[in-house]
């Protein structure tokens, strides 16, 4: 369990901060609240002090010979600040040390995440991007604000995201500072922010595609390793492109989200997307075939009691068209396969020949089956490169997973 200084700015959305102070404590973590002047006339001392179960301190005058800033910033494994306002961003940019809260920031060691939450005209002012970038280029994660309803009756992009999307990022980047899930080099404590100023796109889920207004061909993909794929690129700093076919899982934090349907939909979003990414993860379970043709009302049965026969015709393969057509030979492409073995081929056997027929430069190789891969928890799975090599990871959390599949990429970056 980790040491968390939740850093409280003063905005209106330092109310949905307290359900992310009752997330992080419930689930084990000792955090100490560091709110600024002006949110407490947001949301009161008693709050903060009776959620996380500890004292509350606004200055660095108060209980002086404890050196608070100093004893605060260097325990603590992650600070995260939210909201972060343009106003404290501008500070901590600028190396500001007014209070116990950007103090803090100045002595901190281990990661920092700010989590801001503005109207739009202040997010995308010029003096803020440039802070943002600023803050970034030293390391810290700076999420993506939410699209949506802003304090007043306007809605635009400034929205802090919903409490369970912030404590699913930093969990994210709590798994990756302190497991070290990868193993790989970069991992530990000191990992930083490894995929900063990269774009990563991901797709995510099972596209549908329609017979007639109602009904579709599917398949089971919850979208469930997609998500954990585009968590954890942008908790390790990316931005992330995340296309998503049918998935109903909350939006994660700091992500770019764009809703497919079909494979042809999915194919052009992807082919979109890519087109200025560094890399490229096609999670999605795409069709392979579609009906020939669509109904545009709903088909009925019919009187003589046949039945109707369903043509179905190809889709393009949109992993093997991104490998072919890349727009910088340097883009890393990476395909996931399920496959189970037979009587030609082992699973890793199909596994190596997929990654040769698709061009990609990784395959993840999950074996399926009835109670693996789809709609579970959990995927364990083999990572194949074309150079070769083959990287085997044991069955744990799609996070788990996601991490191990960034740690390859950039290596190849
Ligand atoms: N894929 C794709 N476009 C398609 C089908 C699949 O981009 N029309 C991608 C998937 O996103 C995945 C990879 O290809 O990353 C492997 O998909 P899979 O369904 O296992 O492969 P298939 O080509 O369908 O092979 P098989 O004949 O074994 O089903």
């Amino acid at each position: 369990m980790a040491e968390i200084v939740l850093g409280v700015g003063g905005g209106i959305a330092a109310y949905k901060v307290a359900e992310l102070l009752r997330r992080l404590t419930e689930s084990g973590h000792g955090v100490t609240v560091v709110p600024t002047r002006s949110a407490l006339r947001f949301v009161g001392e008693p709050t903060w002090a009776a959620l996380s179960g500890r004292p509350v301190r606004t200055e660095v005058f108060e209980d002086v010979h404890e050196v608070p800033h100093v004893r605060i910033g260097r325990h603590a494994d992650l600070v995260v600040v939210a909201p972060a306002t343009a106003d404290l961003m501008a500070k901590a940019a600028a190396g500001l040390a007014d209070d116990l809260l950007t103090s803090t920031l100045l002595t901190a060691r281990g990661p920092v995440v700010f989590v801001p939450a503005m109207h739009t005209e202040m997010w995308e002012h010029p003096a803020t991007v440039a802070n943002v970038e600023t803050l970034r280029r030293r390391g810290a994660l700076v999420v993506e604000p939410a699209v949506g309803r802003l304090t007043g009756a306007d809605t635009g992009k400034g929205r802090l995201p919903e409490p369970a999307d912030i404590f699913a990022y930093v969990s994210d980047v709590l798994t990756r500072g302190a497991a070290g899930p990868g193993g790989g080099p970069d991992t530990g404590p000191d990992a930083g922010p490894d995929l900063a100023g990269r774009h990563v796109v991901v797709s995510a889920g099972g596209t549908r595609e329609h017979l007639d207004p109602v009904r579709f061909l599917g398949n089971r993909s919850s979208g469930r390793q997609g998500y954990a794929l585009a968590r954890a690129a942008a908790a390790r700093g990316a931005r992330v492109t995340l296309v998503a076919a049918n998935v109903a899982l909350p939006d994660p934090a700091g992500v770019d989200l764009v809703r497919v349907g079909s494979a042809a939909q999915l194919y052009d979003a992807m082919v979109e997307a890519a087109a200025g990414a560094d890399a490229v993860v096609m999670a999605a379970a795409v069709a392979d075939f579609r009906p020939a043709t669509y109904a545009d009302s709903k088909i009925k049965k019919t009187d003589d009691g046949s039945s109707p026969v369903i043509e179905l015709e190809r889709t393009t393969d949109i992993l093997a068209y991104l490998a072919a057509h890349r727009p910088d030979p340097k883009q890393v492409v990476v395909g996931f396969a399920a496959e189970t073995g037979d009587a030609s081929g082992s699973v890793l056997d199909h596994g190596r020949a997929k990654l040769a027929s698709k061009g990609c430069d990784l395959l993840v190789v999950n074996e399926v089956g009835a109670d693996r891969g789809f709609e579970s928890e959990d995927n364990a799975a083999v990572v194949l490169g074309a150079d070769g090599s083959s990287v085997t990871v044991e069955s744990g959390p799609k996070s788990a997973l996601a991490h191990v599949v960034w740690d390859l990429v950039r290596a190849r970056l």
